[in-house]
């Protein structure tokens, strides 16, 4: 038998997670319950295992749950073109898994590198995505403490949320609270738990900190910049254009630079020739040399992404001359234990919940139009978050 939890410690769990989190936050208590509120019982089942397993089935919507839906799938890796809409079977959850109808799915920049084959995906022909948020429509043998009806997002993987209906790991999916809509939930929680532990644990940003955030008005970059701002630092920020230079500053951002402003020489100008603390660049081969030379003594430049391109390669001797710390992390081992994922999806909820993070859902597409946000997105046309729709929803 898989126990996730029973219900009420599945709730628990998660509510602990945001309390214990206020002692060390710089947030005030969330004001909304945080699980959705569990329908009443409308029907008891005896499970095998003695236990009474609740179902909202015959309360909630009849969710039409067939083993085939629309999904993209890739056969090639390539442009935008390779995203082809099709039909899928995707079977019945088994031990441990759960079968989720999909609301809305977050657009990462993962699923360009994916599609590209800068990253391996572990089949061939395969379904992009990592982050999605939708309503659970079956769940395996033996699982408790999730039912038919709950809203649930995850992020990370399994890939394949570029789908209709999918089937999940049960112990990667956390609940979604009543007060965020799934369209927000979908548009913050990969790219919220990452701008999280980017802040929180990789560089702890204090009060009297300076950061650099490159891609200031991105996805990940507007919530980077706000969570660091919250935290008492300057923010500096690279982006684009003018209009994104706009957005960064209303996020947050003390002084937003455009790239063609050369952005080592105003970092050394701002901060009176110092450098910052920590550079937060998901650029990659573009910055990432001036990402250096931006840095103080004992400075921290952490490289979590590559949107121009992976970075040359680096003699260990070049971070000698200031002493500097160099690190490319991953969201995926800062979320690797449920304990982790909780938390950090917490965090990421109470502050979108209580204003502190404003969510930017700046693009949406249907589903079936994949193709269109992905250019959109690597050729620089979008800011702040980016969702699709399942068509029809
Ligand atoms: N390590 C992790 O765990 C982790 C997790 C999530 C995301 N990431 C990384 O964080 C970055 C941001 O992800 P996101 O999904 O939020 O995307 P995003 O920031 O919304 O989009 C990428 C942005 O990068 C900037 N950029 C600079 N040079 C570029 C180029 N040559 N081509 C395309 N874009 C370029 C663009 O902003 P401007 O127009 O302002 O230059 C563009 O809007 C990505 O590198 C991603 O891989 C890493």
């Amino acid at each position: 038998m898989v126990l996730l939890s029973s219900p009420s410690t599945f709730v628990a769990k998660f509510q602990h997670h945001h309390r214990s989190l206020l002692h060390n936050s710089f947030l005030p208590a969330p004001s909304y319950s945080l699980s959705r509120p569990r329908f009443s019982i409308t029907k008891t089942i005896p499970s095998p295992f003695g236990l009474q397993l609740r179902t909202a089935a015959a309360l909630s919507p009849i969710h039409c749950s067939s083993n085939m839906v629309k999904a993209i799938r890739i056969y090639e890796h390539g442009g935008p073109e390779a995203l082809k809409w099709e039909d899928v079977e995707i079977g019945e959850p088994k031990e441990g898994e759960i079968k989720v109808k999909n609301k809305a799915i977050g657009l990462n920049f993962i699923d360009v590198y994916f599609r590209k084959g800068f990253y391996k995906a572990p089949t061939m022909p395969f379904t992009p995505g990592m982050e999605a948020v939708g309503a659970v429509t079956a769940v395996g043998p033996g699982l408790t403490g999730i039912v038919v009806g709950d809203l649930v997002a995850y992020a990370g993987n399994p890939m394949g949320a570029y789908a209709e209906e999918q089937i999940l790991p049960a112990e990667r999916v956390v609940p979604v609270p009543h007060s965020i809509d799934p369209v927000v939930a979908a548009s913050i929680l990969l790219k919220g738990m990452t701008a999280e532990f980017l802040v929180r644990r990789c560089f702890k940003v204090e009060p009297g900190h300076t950061v650099l955030v490159h891609a200031a008005a991105g996805g990940v970059g507007s919530l980077l910049c706000q969570w660091a701002s919250a935290l008492g630092a300057t923010v500096i920020g690279t982006v684009s254009t003018k209009e994104k230079a706009a957005q960064a500053k209303d996020d947050g951002c003390h002084h937003a630079l455009l790239y063609e402003e050369d952005f080592v020489s105003r970092v050394n100008e701002i901060t009176s020739g110092k450098g910052v603390e920590v550079v937060y660049d998901s650029v990659g081969k573009d910055t990432f040399e001036g990402s250096l030379a931006c840095l103080k003594v004992r400075g921290y430049l952490v490289s979590f992404g590559q949107s121009s391109g992976a970075p040359d390669p680096l003699p260990l001797s070049a971070l000698a001359a200031k002493s500097l710390f160099l690190t490319r992390p991953s969201m995926m081992q800062y979320t690797a234990t449920r304990d982790e994922l909780l938390r950090s999806a917490s965090e990421v909820f109470t502050n979108a919940g209580v204003g502190v993070l404003r969510v930017r859902v700046n693009h949406t597409y249907p589903l079936s139009q994949a193709a269109q946000a992905h250019s959109d997105l690597e050729n620089r046309r979008t800011s702040g978050s980016v969702v699709l729709i399942p068509d029809g929803c």
